[in-house]
């Protein structure tokens, strides 16, 4: 009998690209199955192997066994996440990362998660929270149970994704093992193996959404105006249309409301800078919370001018015999505007994607914090507390339940507005201040996007694993 899940090794496609004149050899092993009963056809991975590998040779210094092993993911918007591959030419791929990790001597693996619009053949919703993250570490499992099968050292695993597939990354990084997937995972028939890795890649990770209502009113209160970039896609084009509006009188007070609110969250954390002073806000906003995120846009300013960048574009940055001598928080916001409207995430008419990412097997959207759920504009649920936690990438570094993976990179641009700073920095700041190894940036000019700087991550990659 053949063992359930195990992985085939002689099942595959041999596949050959040139790149930068290199020609690049691989194995292709598509649609394999990650767990035992799935719920959804988008339940399988691919896993791409330079050929090497398989005659005893090297790439980049790296084994059939010492390869890291490279999980990006392609979810978005909190939508399905399809398994990936190169030449891929839907929008969502990042068939171009899974070549360079190649080139870089990596094993990589890309699973399919479930997301916020997945249905049975029934028509019930199959893929509400938690199930991304369920079906993630579904595909950990999967590669750390075929240990020795697989190519690739599955001590070196390594997550990366953007935006929401950002925040699956963090969050398979700081759940690992945690008990309150098990179940889940158990349902699905997941490999029997432990899902805690050994580092995350995330990109402006749209995380900790309990709070990032209240973040982004901190960040964006004194801006009114909103400004937002819709794409739509018609005939196989894509389409961009700016809109833009002025908040409500209403969403002003709400916003006052939200502003105030993260401050006692922000203190609470009780979060440290590099030398171990305290990062506080006091109540109009200002403190060296503030102050701590504008040293890191400056930072980031500095270092773009260094590489001949004029970055006095920007509003509120001002330069003085080739240094930034100062970035003004207030005007620097003005200049990259508000984008969102208020509550930037839990949206009181339940047309967000995270009000429909905490939807249920039946309910399409529920609020998910008590603030939105008491200004409601229509009739709504509101989903379970301990549900919300547990897809919070903070939840885990706050309250011991899982193995967190060591090594982190984030990075979060300095034009991006879909998350107030604040909330990758404070996931950065809590894993720095917990002793964990963490390189953090905000890239200049960078607006919400990632996989920009993949020589970089490969080296940071190959710094931790050769
Ligand atoms: C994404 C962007 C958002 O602004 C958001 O609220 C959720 C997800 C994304 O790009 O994945």
């Amino acid at each position: 009998m053949t063992t359930p899940l195990k992985f085939d090794e002689t099942r595959y496609q041999s596949a050959q690209v040139t790149i930068d004149g290199q020609v690049l050899r691989y194995r292709a092993f598509l649609g394999l199955d990650y767990v035992t009963m799935p719920v959804d056809a988008i339940q399988q991975l691919n896993v791409f192997v330079p050929e090497p590998y398989f005659t005893g040779g090297r790439v980049n210094g790296y084994t059939r066994v010492t390869a890291p092993i490279f999980m990006p993911n392609t979810v978005g918007g909190y939508l399905p996440g399809p398994r990936d591959f190169p030449g891929n030419q839907e929008s969502f791929s990042r068939g171009a990362t899974i070549l360079q990790a190649l080139v870089r001597g990596y094993v990589v693996v890309s699973a399919g998660l479930r997301g916020r619009t997945s249905k049975t053949a029934q028509g019930e919703y199959s893929g509400k929270a938690p199930a991304f993250i369920v079906d993630m570490k579904a595909a950990i499992r999967y590669v750390k149970f075929n240990a020795g099968w697989l190519p690739g050292n599955p001590d070196r695993i390594i997550t990366n994704g953007t935006s929401a597939g950002g925040a699956t990354a963090a969050l398979a990084g700081a759940s690992g093992n945690a008990d309150f997937f098990e179940t889940p995972l158990q349902a699905l028939g997941a490999a029997p193996a432990t899902d805690d890795i050994f580092a995350v890649s995330a990109y402006c990770p749209i995380h900790n959404l309990e709070h990032a209502d209240a973040a982004y009113e901190w960040q964006f209160n004194d801006l009114a105006e909103w400004h937002q970039q819709r794409y739509t896609v018609v005939n196989n084009q894509a389409h961009r249309t700016s809109l833009s509006g002025e908040l409500t009188a209403t969403e002003q007070q709400l916003s006052n409301e939200l502003k105030s609110a993260f401050i006692p969250y922000l203190n609470h954390l009780e979060l440290k800078d590099h030398a171990g002073n305290p990062l506080q806000l006091q109540a109009d906003g200002a403190g060296s919370f503030r102050r701590f995120i504008a040293d890191y846009l400056t930072a980031s300013a500095q270092r773009a001018l260094a590489a001949g960048t004029d970055v006095t574009i920007f509003q509120g940055v001002k330069v003085n015999n080739g240094r930034v001598a100062s970035l003004d928080w207030s005007a620097y916001l003005r200049g990259i505007t508000r984008m969102k409207r208020v509550p930037a995430f839990d949206a009181l008419d339940l047309s967000s994607p995270e009000t429909s990412l905490f939807g249920s097997r039946l309910i399409a959207a529920r609020h998910f914090t008590a603030f939105a759920q008491k200004h409601s504009a229509v009739p709504a649920q509101w989903a379970d507390a301990s549900l919300v936690a547990a897809i919070n990438p903070l939840t885990y570094l706050t309250t011991h339940q899982s193995q967190i993976a060591q090594h982190w990179r984030i990075r979060h641009g300095a034009v991006d507005r879909d998350t107030a700073f604040a909330i990758p920095v404070i996931l950065a700041t809590k894993l720095q201040n917990l002793g964990l190894d963490v390189d953090f940036a905000l890239p200049w000019g960078r607006p919400h996007s990632g996989d920009y700087d993949l020589p970089e991550l490969f080296d940071w990659i190959d710094n931790l694993c050769r």
